[in-house]
């Protein structure tokens, strides 16, 4: 069967919401067992796992400890981890760097970069050769937008740590790639101070729209599964063709041609 997870074991991390959870489903859906790490305690998250067959562990990707704890729970509990899909990430409101509170900067990257780091640290020995890491990036990494001075730093940290690691363990063929989306429909997209996030993806985007969080998890299964056998250190843009250049839907929209 193409692109089957059958007997797969993967752990998401932020698979609550947003994209985290669209990777979980279709993950649950192409017969793998997905292990759901978040970090609420409010009970959604064992809901949000239950509704698609999935297992939640209550994780908080910025605590070494936690990410730790949770891989190791799932090696202990199913033997191996297949795919590892580093997800959970914040953003900070816009704002330009002479005006960012630099602790909260330093917070962001706990979980935009050593969440990412800790979680391939500690996956890789339970990891079997063949296995798979996804590293949910941002186009934010590649191109800057002003105002996001560290998220965007955070998600050029991820780029290079995938290309690193994936050199690092591609004699174990394990592959290791980034998913660099542009502005995605989810809950971040609507958090206060990132309105311009959503003009961007009107204007700016020649799709002339956001990315669904479901079409982010259909390059995750297809970079998670066997039949992606030789596609490592990547980081794939899925930006509606923004890396490609300008296209004439945002400019009609601009100049009042095109709604
Ligand atoms: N939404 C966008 O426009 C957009 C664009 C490009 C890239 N991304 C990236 O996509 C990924 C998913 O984002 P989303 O849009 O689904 O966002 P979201 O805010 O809707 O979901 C993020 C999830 O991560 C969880 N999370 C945050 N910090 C955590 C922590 N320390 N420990 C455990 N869980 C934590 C949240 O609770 C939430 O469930 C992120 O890496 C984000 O940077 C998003």
């Amino acid at each position: 069967m193409f692109f089957s997870l059958e007997n797969k074991i993967a752990v998401v991390t932020g698979g609550q919401q947003g994209v985290g959870f669209a990777v979980c489903k279709r993950f649950s859906e192409a017969g793998a067992t997905v292990i759901m790490a978040g970090r609420n305690s409010d009970g959604k998250g064992e809901e949000a796992a239950k509704a698609i067959n999935a297992t939640f562990i209550k994780t908080d990707v910025s605590v070494e400890g936690q990410v730790q704890s949770l891989l190791k729970d799932t090696y202990d509990r199913y033997g191996r981890i297949d795919i590892l899909v580093n997800n959970a990430a914040v953003i900070l409101p816009e704002s330009d760097i002479q005006d960012l509170d630099t602790e909260k900067a330093k917070k962001l990257f706990d979980t935009n970069f050593f969440g990412y780091f800790n979680g391939i640290k500690y996956a890789v020995e339970y990891m079997p050769n063949g296995s798979s890491i996804i590293n949910i990036s941002s186009n934010a990494g590649v191109q800057a937008f002003p105002g996001y001075s560290a998220y965007n730093a955070s998600k050029g940290a991820i780029n290079s740590l995938t290309k690193t690691v994936a050199l690092e363990l591609a004699d174990r063929n394990i592959r290791v790639n980034a998913i660099c989306p542009g502005s995605i429909d989810t809950p971040m997209l609507y958090l206060p101070g990132c309105e311009n996030e959503l003009k961007m993806a009107h204007y700016c985007w020649p799709l002339g729209r956001p990315c669904k969080p479901e079409e982010v998890a259909a390059l995750a299964h297809f970079l998670a599964c066997d039949d992606c056998q030789f596609i490592t250190g990547e980081d794939i843009q899925i930006d509606g063709g923004y890396s490609a250049g300008i296209g004439r839907l945002g400019l009609k929209r601009w100049i009042g041609e095109a709604e």
